[in-house]
C-alpha cells in the first residue's frame, strides 16, 4: 500500500477491517469486543507459520551481509496499526512486546501521521542538527512542551541522547564529574590531573565506581556493560571495570504469603549494598553513584517493594552516592504511573532519571547540581533528535487526552488477573505471576519451555517477549485495552491447553 493511501485510511478510518477468513488461514482469533482504538484492527489474522516463507527468504538475504540470527521475522510497518504488527507474509499479530517495549501509542497512530504531514514540521524531519552547538530557535520551547512537561519530581534539567545506553553512559559521566567537583571543593583542576587524564591514570582519571545490581541491565556500551549483569552474552570478551555488584531481591510469590521471607531477602540485599560501599571505599574505588531499575526488566522482571527502594535511596544519601534511576524500560506510563519510581512515593526519589524507548528519544533528567561545569563535557554530535521531541510532544498529548496511564492500570488489572487464573489452571507451566500496570510477567519452568510458549503463541497470533532465564514479559503499547487483554488471554489459554 502506498504511504499516501495508508495515510488517508488512517485519517478517515477506512481501514476498519472486517475479519475475513482467508483461504489457507491457520487461525483466526476469537471474536473481540469492538475496538475502542479507532485505528486498530479487530483481531489477529494468521496465514502462515512465523517466520513465513517471505521472512525466511529475507533472513537469508540479510545473513549474507550481517549476523541476522536475532531476527524473529520481517515486518510490514505500513500495514501495522494500533496494537497489531503485520509481517511480510501477511500475518497480523496482537503485539504485546511492542518493539522491545518501545512503541508508546501503537503503530501508525493517526495523531503522528497528521504531525508528519504538517508543512511547518517538514524541516524538523529533514535537517538533523548538531544540537549542542546549533539548535533551532524553538529548541528550548520544544523541550519544555515535551520532556519537561513530564519531568520527574525535583529534576528540572534535561539533556537528550539517542539511545538508552548512551543516556546511562553520559549519566555516569555526570555523576563522576559531580563527585570529583565535590572533592575538589574550591580548588582548581591541577596540572597533574590534566596530564594524567590523557594517559588514563589517576588523579585525572579517578578510580570511582558505580554500584549496580545482579540481574540489572543498563545497556551494552563499555561503561554501561560494567553495570549490566543480566546475561553473559552481553558481557563475554569485553574488558570492564572493577565496580561493585550487589544482589537484587529475589521475591517469592504470591507476595502476601511470603511477607516475612521477602522482607528478610530485601534486608539482606540492602546490607550487602552498604557493605560493598564501605569495602570499595577502603579499596580506593569510591562508589560515586548507584544505578537501579525500578523493575529489573531484561534481567527477568524482578520487582522489589517500595520500602526496599526507599531504604536504598537513603543508603545512597547517607554515603554521598548519586542515585540514578534507570527508567529506560519502565518509563512512559505502562506500569500505571508515568515513571515507575512514583510508586515509591518519595519527596526526593532520584538525582538522575534516564529514559529512552517509549519516550522516543533517549536522555536524562537531573538535578541542578549535576549540570556539567563546562561545555563539551557531556556532548556528542546529535544529542538526540528534535523530530523525536516533536513526536514525543504529540505522544504525551495523546497519553494525557486519552488517559492512557490510567488505561495501563485498568488493562493491567485485566491482564494480571487473567494470568493469575491461567497460572492456577496450568501451574506446571506458569509461576510467579507479577506486574505493575500492563508491565506484567510470569515464569515458565525453564528456558526451553519459555521459548516454546513464545513461538506457539506467536503462531496463534500474539507476540510476546522473554526476559531473564525463564520469564515471559508483557510490554504492550499504551493503547492496549481490556479487550486486547481478554483477546490475548483467550489465545494463550489455547496455547497452554494444547502445550506438549
Ligand atoms: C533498563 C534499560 N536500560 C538501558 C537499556 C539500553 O537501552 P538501548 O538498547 O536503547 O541502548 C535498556 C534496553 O533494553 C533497558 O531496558
Amino acid at each position: 500500500m502506498s504511504s499516501m493511501l495508508l495515510t488517508r485510511q488512517l485519517i478517515y478510518g477506512l481501514q476498519q477491517s472486517s475479519k475475513i477468513a482467508v483461504p489457507g488461514c491457520r487461525y483466526v482469533s476469537q471474536a473481540a469486543a469492538k475496538t475502542a482504538v479507532d485505528f486498530d484492527y479487530d483481531g489477529p489474522l494468521m496465514k502462515t507459520e512465523v517466520p513465513g516463507p517471505r521472512s525466511r527468504e529475507l533472513m537469508k538475504q540479510l545473513s549474507e551481509i550481517q549476523n541476522a540470527d536475532a531476527v524473529h521475522f520481517f515486518c510490514n510497518y505500513e500495514e501495522s496499526r494500533g496494537n497489531y504488527l503485520v509481517d511480510v507474509d501477511g500475518n497480523r499479530m496482537l503485539d504485546l512486546y511492542s518493539q522491545i517495549s518501545s512503541i508508546p501509542i501503537g503503530y501508525n497512530h493517526p495523531a503522528l501521521v497528521k504531525l508528519l504531514q504538517q508543512p511547518q514540521n517538514l524541516s524538523t524531519f529533514i535537517n538533523r542538527p548538531a544540537l549542542g552547538i546549533l539548535p533551532p530557535e524553538n529548541f528550548a520551547k520544544k523541550l519544555e512542551d515535551s520532556l519537561l512537561s513530564v519531568a520527574p519530581k525535583g529534576l528540572n534539567q534535561i539533556i537528550t541522547m539517542s539511545c538508552g545506553s548512551c543516556s546511562n553512559e553520559n549519566a555516569f559521566k555526570s555523576i563522576f564529574m559531580w563527585y570529583r567537583n565535590k572533592e575538589r571543593g574550591n580548588s582548581c583542576v591541577s596540572k597533574e590531573e590534566l596530564e594524567t587524564c590523557m594517559i588514563n591514570q589517576p588523579p585525572g582519571c579517578p578510580d570511582y565506581s558505580i554500584l549496580s545490581f545482579m540481574g540489572g541491565f543498563h545497556g551494552r556500551t563499555l561503561g554501561c556493560l560494567a553495570a549490566t549483569h543480566s546475561k553473559p552474552v552481553h558481557k563475554l570478551d569485553i574488558p570492564t571495570f572493577d565496580w561493585p555488584i550487589a544482589p537484587f531481591p529475589w521475591l517469592k510469590y504470591p507476595l502476601e504469603d511470603f511477607v516475612k521471607e521477602n522482607e528478610q531477602e530485601e534486608a539482606r540485599c540492602l546490607e550487602e549494598v552498604e557493605d560493598l560501599i564501605v569495602k570499595y571505599r577502603k579499596k580506593k574505588r569510591i562508589v560515586a553513584g548507584i544505578i537501579v531499575e525500578p523493575i529489573q526488566s531484561e534481567g527477568g522482571d524482578n520487582h522489589a517493594s517500595n520500602d526496599f527502594f526507599k531504604k536504598l535511596r537513603n543508603i545512597a544519601r547517607k554515603h554521598g552516592c548519586a542515585f540514578l534511576v534507570d527508567e529506560v524500560q519502565t518509563g512512559g506510563g505502562s506500569t500505571g504511573k508515568f515513571w515507575a519510581h512514583e510508586y515509591w512515593d518519595m519527596e526526593d526519589p532520584a538525582d538522575i532519571v534516564t529514559f529512552s524507548k517509549k519516550m522516543m528519544t533517549g536522555g536524562f533528567f537531573h538535578k541542578n547540581e549535576f549540570r556539567p561545569d563546562a561545555p563539551y563535557r557531556i556532548f556528542n554530535t546529535w544529542l538526540g533528535e528534535p523530530s523525536k521531541n516533536l513526536m514525543l510532544r504529540e505522544v504525551i498529548n495523546v497519553i494525557k487526552n486519552e488517559g492512557l496511564v490510567n488505561n495501563a492500570v485498568q488493562a493491567g488489572k485485566v491482564l494480571h488477573k487473567g494470568l493469575l487464573e491461567l497460572q492456577a489452571r496450568y501451574p506446571h507451566l506458569m509461576s510467579r505471576t507479577r506486574g505493575q500496570g500492563t508491565f506484567c510477567s510470569f515464569d515458565a519452568p525453564n528456558d526451553a519451555i519459555r521459548n516454546k510458549l513464545i513461538l506457539q503463541t506467536r503462531n496463534k497470533g500474539a507476540v510476546l517477549g522473554g526476559s531473564g532465564e525463564r520469564s515471559i514479559r508483557f510490554r504492550p503499547t499504551l493503547v492496549f485495552k481490556d479487550h486486547h487483554a481478554n483477546l490475548f488471554l483467550n489465545i494463550f489459554n489455547d496455547v497452554l491447553a494444547d502445550f506438549k
